[in-house]
């Protein structure tokens, strides 16, 4: 069993951004520019975007982050995406989801220019990937195939199996899976609350992503020998353990699976960290306007 080591893949990836940050600077170019916008005070999301700007810093962007009270209208909210669609100085900006309960997120989400739409949810993005086209690929999905690529995991021909079909990660991912690419080229199925033979169906399977946001959800079990788990699943799990508090779970019982796997990610340290590098990457490509002009 190989463990895939999120966190060193982040490290390096984020060294090449750096880099390419660092001749833009020499060449007088303009530095990179994220925004984030933050609404309320949700811990995971607190700490998410803590890590966004963080990052940014470590690569040599530069960041803003916005931030609104949970009281904030869903109009104030849409004005300010407007104005960030409108100022030139910011190449890219995400709205850290999720959003309270009185604001439409869908309606959010199609008020943001798609061209500096670098999480890659608007239905532009959405849309042009799922034909192939170049676009911003959403964060997650776009780190889960980095991660296959930099370890030279063999997809083609191989079954596939996605646990999970949000809009977020199950649906884009499965997507990018079964595309003319390499990582790509699987043989894809999706299960979700309503599958009725899933157990039968992750045995079958030569790849597993499980993002279901169900901690432990995949045992020993249900998984045949050698196989590859990529575990996307973070929940916050009541801990007297950790000084937070919590512990980060993923989907995946690790120490029934582990055993069982040619490749898996951990939790925390997998696919976490990617996530992150994934954004970062698609930031740099809307300052070079590399995707859109
Ligand atoms: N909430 C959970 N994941 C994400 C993400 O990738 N982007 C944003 N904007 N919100 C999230």
């Amino acid at each position: 069993m190989q463990l895939i080591d999120g966190k060193a893949i982040s490290d390096q990836v984020k060294q090449e951004i750096a880099q390419e940050v660092a001749a833009i600077k020499a060449a007088g170019g303009k530095i990179p520019h994220l925004a984030a916008i933050l609404v309320g005070h949700d811990g995971g999301s607190e700490t998410y975007v803590a890590h966004k700007v963080k990052a940014c810093e470590q690569v040599g962007f530069n960041s803003t982050l916005v931030r609104f009270e949970d009281t904030i209208t869903e109009a104030e909210l849409l004005q300010k995406v407007d104005e960030l669609n409108n100022d030139p100085d910011i190449d890219g900006f995400i709205v850290q989801l999720p959003l309270p309960k009185h604001i439409n997120e869908q309606k959010v989400i199609e008020a943001i220019d798609y061209r500096k739409d670098v999480d890659g949810f608007h239905p532009i993005n959405v849309g042009r990937m799922s034909i192939g086209l170049p676009c911003f690929v959403s964060a997650t999905p776009a780190g889960i195939m980095e991660l296959l690529k930099r370890y030279n995991i063999d997809t083609k021909g191989k079954h596939c199996v996605v646990l999970g079909r949000s809009n977020i990660v199950g649906k884009p991912v499965a997507n990018l899976m079964m595309q003319k690419t390499n990582p790509g080229n699987a043989t894809v199925t999706v299960c979700h609350s309503y599958s009725a033979d899933l157990k039968e169906q992750c045995l079958k399977a030569d790849i597993i992503i499980a993002a279901l946001g169900v901690p432990e959800f995949l045992k020993g079990e249900m998984v045949k020998e050698g196989a590859v788990v990529i575990d996307v699943g973070t929940t916050r799990v009541p801990s007297t353990q950790t000084k937070s508090g919590f512990k980060l779970t993923g989907d995946v019982k690790f120490d029934e699976v582990a055993p069982k796997c040619s490749y898996i990610t951990p939790v925390p340290g997998g696919v976490g960290p990617m996530t992150i590098v994934s954004l970062l990457k698609n930031t740099l490509l809307a300052g070079k306007k590399e995707i859109y002009k």
